[in-house]
């Protein structure tokens, strides 16, 4: 079925493909390899309509590689702030300054993958769509699709390596961008999760689930453990209208991002407690906010006009917090507060 498959796919994309901001049309010539670095490295962080607004915002202020290149870290994370939690704005700039170094973003998958922080799938993903090279690209969407057109019934993740030698066989040698995206766009149009569109669906004389009669039981997903709880404090120090913020640490969970001073909780253990300054603190209530690998539970207290706090940070106004490029979790608890 490899010949049929790809092409039949291919000719639903050149009908059906959704027309986005880092994309060039079907057929068309390959797109700017750093708007396809940088909306594939988004993507792994949320969804499409989610990434839009920071795409453009991100391609309007930073143009270029070079240009993203030269931007201070705490500027890209700021613009950064709300799309994911993990720290891709660092690597970003580390990528972006070795592949200027380069001078041009390398072409294939192998010397791709060699870039600081850039992983597996996105050097795929780049090699196929920026540069028109056979890559096998498999994103979740993807990972659906070939999951019940080859009624692959191991669950995930261990099935992961079945999807991908699948995916291998029906991969063409050409338009392998437009073949990738073409998967995506089926998962996300058609193949979806809960409910396939299986009469519309180009693939559908060759897939096995839809012959088995259920694709919607596929892929089979291990269950899941149930997530850690954490609990954690952040606390609002206020003086004359402004607020005391601080730098997170470097590597851990949203490191170098700007946040509240907080207890110290992290993925593996609750806060100490401990409030940072003396003085009469008073509780403003709890955020749950749920990452990757836990929840926390975070409660937000604050003092106003007592003492100072000491060591690094700064004083922002409070009218401006909505620019201070806070991560979500501490956002939910500035908006709890000024709420309350
Ligand atoms: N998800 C990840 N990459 C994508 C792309 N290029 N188009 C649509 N959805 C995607
Ligand atoms: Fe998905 Fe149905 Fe198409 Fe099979 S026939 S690939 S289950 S939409």
């Amino acid at each position: 079925m490899t010949a049929t498959v790809s092409q039949q796919l291919l000719d639903w994309y050149d009908v059906h493909a959704r027309d986005l901001p880092w994309r060039a049309r079907p057929g068309a010539p390959a797109p700017d390899p750093y708007r396809v670095w940088l909306s594939e490295v988004m993507l792994q962080q949320t969804t499409v309509a989610a990434v839009k607004p920071y795409f453009e915002a991100f391609t309007r202020r930073w143009p270029t590689v070079e240009a993203l290149a030269a931007a201070p870290e705490d500027d890209v994370m700021a613009a950064w702030a709300g799309l994911g939690y993990y720290s891709p704005p660092r690597n970003l700039g580390k990528c972006a300054r070795a592949v200027t170094e380069l001078g041009a973003f390398p072409e294939s998958e192998a010397e791709l993958l060699k870039l600081p922080g850039l992983g597996a799938y996105t050097a795929a993903a780049v090699a196929a769509i920026a540069f028109g090279q056979r890559a096998v690209v498999v994103d979740a969407n993807a990972e659906r699709v070939v999951a019940r057109l080859f009624a692959i019934d191991e669950p995930l993740p261990a099935a992961r390596k079945a999807i991908r030698a699948a995916a291998n066989t029906i991969t063409p040698m050409l338009r392998a961008g437009d073949f990738a995206q073409a998967i995506m766009d089926l998962g996300s149009q058609v193949c979806t999760a809960r409910a396939p569109k299986c009469l519309l669906c180009p693939l559908s004389d060759d897939c096995k689930a839809r012959a088995a009669g259920d694709p919607a039981r596929l892929p089979i997903k291990a269950p899941k453990k149930a997530k850690p709880v954490r609990q954690g404090r952040a606390y609002w120090i206020e003086r004359e209208g402004k607020v005391w913020l601080v730098k997170r640490e470097g590597k851990g969970m949203l490191g170098g991002m700007r946040a509240l001073p907080d207890d110290g909780w992290s993925a593996r253990a609750d806060g100490s407690g401990e409030a940072p300054l003396p003085g009469q603190w008073q509780s403003a209530g709890l955020v749950r906010h749920t990452f990757t690998h836990f929840a926390l539970e975070l409660s937000v207290h604050m003092q106003r006009e007592q003492s100072a706090p000491e060591g690094e940070g700064e004083w922002w106004p409070v009218a401006e917090i909505e620019n201070a490029g806070l991560p979500t979790l501490f956002a939910k608890a500035a908006r709890l507060l000024l709420s309350a």
